[in-house]
């Protein structure tokens, strides 16, 4: 089976990777892809948001299955245009991935299926907004309703600062403020039977200590050795069975990746945020776990055939991402610099450890450059997360890029 991945990140280079890996797949294709993903997978230039283009494609590709990566193209619509040209697709309909797409409709969606998250205001003047924040009180929590590339949740003391936020967007969420570890779990889902992958954590903030600002994810890793063994199930339980049923009920059945943003607070497991797609970087340290060949996972849910698959098989180590960005990153990104060190990854370290490309490039010369603010994600295995978090710090002190910063702390704290 012929199968293209739509994006070009770290997410879309760790999926190729897996795939490239699983003996059902064929031709290996990726649109628009980077510079790591062409080694890999054949790349083909290709508007990501136009879900003709991409189904035209898809349809010269022969592919057998189409994989959605990011959100933007899921929220125009791309999985509906493909799976309209007969061609089986992984990711929801344009009305399903609104779960991620409108905070307030994810509220909505909550609310209804009795899935337990932050009480939550829906604003769309700043009469409203200052009402609800000042009902809350700080930490002030204030969310673009739309989707804005991480960069619209504002998480605050300072009431001035959460105001500002508020005016700058149509319309906000403003929430209560949740506190205790955040966990991602993932689910498969074919709109009915729900699988959830292994959980991962993430590092939202830019520096060591989870000082700075937010941002798209700086690290992550899997397992969790000190989350209680039951997570998974109580999270199955009351989040994402009853939101998949919730969806289908409402005749907008959710397939794809089912990603859960929870936060365990002293009150219990919440509900922070949903997207409707694999998450970026913890699908590096999740895949890297999986044992199970994906494609054929992601083809029963595109199928709708999940209840015959058999149960996932996983490591029972650990893998570790380390994010390096650019200088610059969240706020200005710089681009064109070169990165060096990546032949060094693959000698040295490979396979235990290996680079996947985010926001990279081939300049005029052929050498990889950088071309985006998460310029590249390490990633690396072990028997524990200590042995995967020296590897991947190991390969990460290879690589380098003026101007560059990544954390030190990821994975530290659970490594022990
Ligand atoms: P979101 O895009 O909704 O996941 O928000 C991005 C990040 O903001 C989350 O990963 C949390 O770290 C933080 N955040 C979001 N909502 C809340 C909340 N209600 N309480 C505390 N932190 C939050
Ligand atoms: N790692 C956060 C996200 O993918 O949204």
């Amino acid at each position: 089976m012929n199968i293209l991945v739509i994006g070009g990140g770290a997410r879309e280079h760790a999926l190729c990777h897996a795939l490239s890996a699983d003996p059902a797949v064929g031709e290996l294709h990726c649109a628009p892809g980077n510079a790591g993903i062409a080694a890999v997978a054949s790349t083909h230039p290709v508007d990501a948001l136009d879900g003709n283009a991409v189904a035209a494609l898809a349809r010269r590709l022969d592919a057998g299955l189409v994989v959605v990566g990011p959100e933007a193209p899921l929220v125009a619509g791309v999985a509906d245009a493909v799976r309209a040209a007969g061609i089986p697709v992984f990711g929801p309909s344009a009305q399903a991935a609104y779960l991620e797409g409108s905070k307030a409709f994810a509220k909505e969606v909550m609310a209804a299926a009795g899935v337990p998250t932050a009480r939550s205001y829906v604003c769309a003047t700043a009469a409203e907004s200052d009402a609800a924040l000042t009902a809350f009180g700080p930490p002030y929590v204030v969310k673009d309703d739309g989707l804005a590339a991480g960069k619209g949740v504002v998480v605050t003391g300072d009431i001035a600062v959460a105001r500002a936020h508020a005016r700058g967007c149509d319309r906000v969420v403003v929430e209560e403020y949740l506190d205790g570890p955040e966990v991602s779990l993932f689910a498969v889902t074919d709109g009915e039977t729900v699988v959830p992958l292994q959980p991962a954590q993430d590092f939202k903030r830019a520096h060591d200590g989870d000082e700075g600002p937010n941002t798209g994810g700086m690290g992550a890793y899997s397992p969790l050795p000190w989350a209680d063994p039951k997570l998974v199930q109580e999270v199955m339980d009351t989040v994402l069975q009853p939101t998949v049923d919730e969806m289908r009920r409402r005749g907008t059945p959710f397939s794809g990746l089912l990603y859960a943003g929870l936060a365990l607070t002293s009150r219990g497991v919440r509900v922070v945020e949903f997207n409707a797609r694999f998450g970026d970087p913890e699908t590096q340290v999740v895949l890297a776990r999986l044992r199970t060949p994906l494609a054929g996972v992601l083809l029963a849910a595109a199928t709708g055939t999940l209840a015959d698959l058999p149960p996932l098989r996983w490591s029972d180590g650990a893998a570790v991402t380390v994010v390096v960005a650019a200088e610059g990153y969240p706020d200005a990104p710089r681009a064109g610099d070169p990165i060096e060190g990546l032949d060094a990854v693959a000698a040295e370290d490979a396979p235990h450890a290996y680079v996947l490309h985010a926001g990279t490039r081939l300049d005029d010369t052929g050498r990889v450059v950088s071309a985006g603010g998460r310029v590249l994600s390490v990633t690396a295995t072990g028997a524990d997360l200590a042995q995967a978090r020296d590897r991947a710090y190991r390969a990460v002190g290879r690589v380098s890029l003026a101007g560059s910063h990544h954390r030190t702390d990821i994975a530290a704290r659970a490594a022990g």
